[in-house]
């Protein structure tokens, strides 16, 4: 839905070819959101240790009570953007709401780094608006640096992911490091984060008008009018498209809901059941967080070159088949935890690399769903609601993260057998996940002709 159709924005680039020869923009918009991430994954690695700690300054509350609250934090963060991508759409352009979201997020974070209940609450509320005017709109500006067709549109987002993954990376051992260490305390932390946000603001503030010029602007009269013109119902052609999405989008809520568990119930096992000293140092529980993004990144172009390898002997799969892959990677980095969990239930401080080999597969899981999830979005959503659609890709996230939260607040029930007995202990609460995830590849597999049949050439 923005307001001017993505194929008619000028892009500023040449339409060149090669995966690598990507519209400068590109780069800018890497370099912001990966200031932006730095500063949402740095503060969501200590959020719930945090809360739950009670030793070092920490709210104090119990593990359920806290994975439910992250819960219900990252729901609402992932549900504003719905709304965000609208303001932006109809009022005031991608370009201002991610200047007014990045204001917003720092501020939060500084609010945060002051150690006082209200002041906590008060910061995360401005980081879930402000999360909301930014996140949905960074990704839709990256789409709308192409025109339909263009081939470099996938590259381009794996680019981008890999912008996320270097911020949450970096935001994870630092603000980890802040956070747990008995030299700082987590109010550092939460600073450190604000910090990395404003870098970020900084940046497109600086260097908007050079590398994404016209790009981004509030919907001027004209554009309006434009859009209102093809603003006509939707052809058959479009309507499949939109169904097929509007599937692919509701399949996405199992994967992420079990992917989720990383900030709550992983973050928990890895504080106290991992053993965590190497060398004599014990390093900071929150740094395993950063397992997820330091493998994304390494793994990301060999991900690239895979499709582009399979694309040129004709047999690239399509994106319903990598979802299915996706779910059948989570689940088995799930078995990692069931059997992690397993040998932790009997008392003993487990090696890091169960929580290792879940994240690393994990990983390749999400390599195959989500960045390919982006660019489908932008591909198949009608133009006129390609930001409402993008919103929505973050909505159902939005459902994850709040199913995430509840599940992870009843791992000590299920531990405890109070609710079924499979082998005892976490490992049963691991293997909800394990099932979760197995079921939505059947789904997935059953699915896709039907799904790539309504996406009218467009399914890889
Ligand atoms: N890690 C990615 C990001 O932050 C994808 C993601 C988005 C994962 C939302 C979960 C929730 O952009």
């Amino acid at each position: 839905m923005m307001s001017a159709p993505i194929a008619e924005r000028p892009t500023g680039a040449a339409p060149a070819t090669g995966v690598l020869r990507q519209p400068p923009g590109l780069y800018l918009l890497f370099a912001v959101e990966m200031w932006e991430r730095f500063s949402y994954y740095g503060m969501r690695a200590i959020l719930v240790l945090f809360i739950a700690d009670s030793a070092r300054g920490g709210l104090g509350w119990s593990q359920s009570a806290a994975s439910r609250f992250f819960g219900l934090y990252g729901f609402f963060a992932y549900a504003l953007p719905v709304a965000g991508g609208y303001v932006a759409d109809r009022f005031i352009g991608t370009q201002r709401a991610m200047i007014i979201g990045g204001l917003t997020i720092a501020a939060g974070h500084f609010c945060l780094a002051v150690p006082a209940l209200p002041m906590f609450y008060l910061g995360l509320t401005l980081v879930v608006i402000g999360t909301g005017f930014f996140k949905p709109n960074v990704s839709t500006m990256v789409g709308q640096l192409f025109r339909q067709g263009d081939g470099r549109r996938d590259g381009a987002f794996t680019i981008f992911y890999m912008g996320v993954n270097v911020g949450a990376f970096f935001g994870q051992i630092v603000c980890g490091y802040f956070g747990e260490s008995p030299r700082w305390g987590w109010h550092y932390a939460f600073g450190a984060a604000g910090v990395g946000m404003l870098f970020g603001l900084a940046l497109h503030m600086r260097l908007k008008r050079k590398y994404l010029p016209g790009i981004g602007e509030a919907p001027d009269r004209q554009a309006v009018a434009k859009a209102k013109l093809s603003a006509g119902p939707l052809t058959r052609e479009e309507r499949d498209r939109l169904t097929a999405l509007l599937v692919i989008i509701l399949l996405t809520i199992p994967f992420w809901m079990a992917f989720e568990q990383a900030g709550s119930s992983m973050n928990f096992f890895a504080a106290e059941r991992t053993n965590r000293v190497v060398w004599g140092y014990t390093f900071p529980a929150s740094w395993l967080q950063s397992v997820n993004s330091g493998v994304l990144i390494l793994s990301a172009p060999l991900f690239a070159a895979l499709w582009t390898a399979l694309a040129r002997r004709g047999r690239e799969p399509s994106t319903p088949a990598k979802m299915s892959a996706a779910m059948v990677l989570l689940a088995g980095g799930f078995v990692f935890m069931v059997l992690g969990a397993e040998r932790s239930d009997r008392g003993v401080l487990v090696s890091p690399w169960w929580l290792i080999g879940a994240y690393a597969l994990h990983t390749f899981g999400e390599l195959c769903l989500s960045p390919i999830g982006l660019s489908l979005v932008t591909k198949l959503s009608p133009l006129k609601f390609a930001s409402l659609l993008m919103g929505l890709w973050f909505f159902a996230t939005s459902i994850s993260e709040l199913l995430a939260g509840q599940l992870a607040s009843i791992t000590g029930k299920v531990a405890r057998g109070e609710l079924f007995h499979l082998f005892g202990g976490q490992a049963d609460f691991y293997f909800i996940f394990v099932t979760s995830s197995a079921l939505a590849a059947v789904a997935l597999a059953v699915f896709a002709p039907w799904l790539r049949r309504r996406m009218h050439g467009r399914d890889t």
